[in-house]
């Protein structure tokens, strides 16, 4: 049998969060949903450990031995599908070697979770090639710890379980405490979701990521003195939080009230798609916005002029930064009438104000990582 005919085929999309930030390392809920856009894989198994990958969007190889997974430091992706193997195998998976060719059309920066997508079909793929059907749940957070201990990033669960769960026409509710999931049925009658990438990516994301994280961490101990069952800020609601603000330095007291809020507007967008009450889902996307921007400040100049000029243009309900912050993308709900003049009207907005030429993403909800 010629080689090629033993090759597979893999496919893992990337993300948007319709809402929900910044609350999954807090064990909050988030709703996100995976869409159009993925992360490819066309995989040949070779007999021996050698692992040889190679990436449409970047030049050269990146070849090593299973039995010696290192990362290297100016790697700009082969350290995502490494730390995913080197996990796996660290987990009592005995992997075979493999011709690994990746492709993709997840814009580079935008906030919408490429990274996680390479992870998440690297291990489907390599997983299937010695026979496992891996529980999605499980590899979701194998594909998390590889981007903590491998790559260094210390991302919450959110990306990896979305591009391994998401399903059609689906939002998925996680509850990053206990991991329960459930799917969210997207009734979007007459409206679309529009991602519009900033392509701006301030440098401050990953350090600014991880200090809010410590900043939560300061305000739950905080807190905890007082409130003793408390362990995480999935544990306080806004009467408590505010009961204890003599306790908080100024600063974690309002990263407490972004987190806090935010946990809260998942469950009330959650009623309002069940109600089909978008405008209720667009108001809490709005509001979303204004405390990731004021009190979580994870926002920039360039997120907040694109949502708020959104906000401006006939048939928009709700307009908010999506993903970690600091540039990548706004998404917007959008009467579908209106996408195209939607598109025209906040570009021009945003180019004659910055200079730089936004793109624009429908998002349809899609499935989460499948053999091709
Ligand atoms: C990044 C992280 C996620 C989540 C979001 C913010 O995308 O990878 O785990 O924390 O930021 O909601």
């Amino acid at each position: 049998m010629p080689q090629r005919d033993k090759r597979r085929f893999f496919r893992a999309p990337g993300r948007v969060n319709l809402i929900g930030e910044h609350t999954d390392y807090n064990q909050g809920l988030v709703l996100p949903m995976a869409v159009e856009r993925e992360v490819r894989v066309v995989v040949l198994p070779r007999p021996d450990r050698t692992v040889v990958m190679r990436s449409a969007n970047f030049p050269g190889e990146v070849i090593f031995n299973l039995d010696d997974i290192e990362r290297l430091t100016d790697d700009p992706w082969g350290n995502y599908p490494k730390g995913v193997m080197k996990v796996l195998e660290e987990e009592g998976y005995r992997l075979g070697g493999a011709e690994l060719e990746y492709d993709g059309d997840i814009p580079a920066g935008a906030g919408m979770s490429s990274s996680a997508a390479v992870e998440v079909v690297t291990a489907l793929a390599m997983l299937s090639l010695i026979n496992v059907s891996p529980d999605r749940v499980a590899m979701s957070l194998l594909c998390q710890r590889a981007e903590n201990e491998f790559v260094g990033v210390n991302c919450g669960i959110m990306d990896q379980f979305i591009s391994a769960m998401g399903a059609h026409d689906h939002a998925l509710l996680i509850d990053c405490r206990d991991l329960a999931h459930q799917l969210v049925p997207l009734p979007l009658e007459g409206y679309r979701i529009v991602a519009c990438n900033s392509r701006v990516k301030h440098s401050l994301v990953s350090s600014e990521y991880n200090r809010r994280r410590e900043e939560c961490t300061a305000g739950v101990k905080a807190l905890a003195e007082e409130l003793p069952s408390v362990s995480s800020l999935r544990d306080v609601d806004a009467g408590m939080l505010e009961r204890c603000k003599d306790r908080l330095d100024a600063t974690v007291f309002r990263r407490c009230r972004h987190v806090i809020a935010e946990i809260d507007r998942v469950r009330q967008a959650v009623c309002a798609l069940e109600n089909g009450n978008l405008a209720r889902f667009g108001s809490l996307m709005n509001e979303s916005h204004v405390s990731l921007s004021r009190d979580y400040e994870v926002s920039c100049p360039e997120l907040d002029l694109l949502a708020a000029s959104a906000l401006e243009i006939e048939g928009v309900l709700g307009s908010r930064m999506t993903g970690g912050g600091f540039g990548g993308c706004t998404i917007s709900l959008v009467r579908e009438d209106g996408v195209e003049s939607f598109c025209r009207i906040l570009a021009e907005k945003y180019t004659s104000e910055t200079g730089i030429t936004p793109e624009f993403y429908l998002c349809r909800p899609m499935d989460g990582a499948t053999e091709r």
